[in-house]
């Protein structure tokens, strides 16, 4: 008898969370949900109602009045297997992933009525089971009871080479050294805010992914999996 379960996959900034959680709900037929896509198509959503400022500062007061109109899904890309992100109605895929959204998102994902609302329509995606999600508070506090909890990390340096060559294959201009500082700089807001920071949840199994493929990855938490779903 197997059984449907909810995965959880928290971790630092581009060290293979997604990917991984993307090679499960493919193998085991699940949905994937991506969390921090929905924190960039906030961002986005800032950005082009000019409430971040070219210092930086934010008009937290204009985007907390106006969360109720913000509208975020998941569709089916047209390439196989992939899904787009949606910000009322049009497809931003391409535009969150870019170096302008990952300059601010920390600092929006910050805000805690940002988080409440993700959170709320977070926890609605797994109603049914059957979800991987990533992110940095799956585990801790959008889905505290998963039956499975993953806490991924790789070396900095590793996870810098990854997102670069990411980019560039993308063709997004950037820098490796860029690239680096602005993962730290994440890992930093994200790890240290007051509302829900990223930290391993006590039940969470450790990935350091930094010596392995994402075969390799994917083949270890698969083991997890079925010895979970199968008793
Ligand atoms: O893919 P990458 O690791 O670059 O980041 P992401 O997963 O797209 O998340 C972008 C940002 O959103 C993170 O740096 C966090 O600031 C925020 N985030 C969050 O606060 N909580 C989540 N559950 C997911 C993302
Ligand atoms: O979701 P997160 O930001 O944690 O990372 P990702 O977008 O899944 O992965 C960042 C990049 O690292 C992607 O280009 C992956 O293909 C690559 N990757 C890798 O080279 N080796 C792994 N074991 C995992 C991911």
């Amino acid at each position: 008898v197997t059984r449907k379960i909810n995965i959880a996959i928290d971790g630092y900034s581009a060290c293979g969370k997604s990917t991984l959680a993307k090679d499960l709900a493919k193998v085991l037929s699940y949905t994937f949900i991506d969390s921090g896509a929905m924190y960039r198509a906030v961002t986005l959503f800032a950005m082009r109602n000019g409430w971040i400022k070219e210092n930086g500062v934010i008009d937290q007061k204009a985007l907390i009045a106006s969360l109720n109109t913000v509208q975020i899904g998941f569709k089916p890309s047209q390439e196989k297997g992939k899904s787009d992100t949606h910000l009322n109605g049009e497809n931003v895929e391409e535009e969150i992933r870019k170096p302008h959204i990952a300059q601010y998102v920390s600092q929006i994902s910050a805000i805690p009525e940002v988080r409440k609302r993700l959170v709320a329509l977070q926890q609605d995606f797994g109603k049914e089971k059957g979800v991987v999600m990533d992110g940095r508070d799956i585990g801790t506090v959008v889905f505290p009871n998963a039956e499975l909890k993953l806490f991924v990390t790789a070396d900095v340096e590793e996870r810098a080479r990854r997102r670069f060559e990411e980019l560039k294959s993308k063709g997004v201009e950037s820098t490796l050294e860029e690239v680096k500082k602005n993962l730290a700089h994440r890992d930093h807001l994200d790890t240290t805010r007051a509302t829900d920071p990223l930290k391993k949840a006590d039940d969470a199994r450790l990935v350091d992914n930094t010596c392995m493929t994402k075969d390799e990855q994917l083949t270890l938490v698969l083991g997890w999996v079925r010895s979970l779903i199968s008793n």
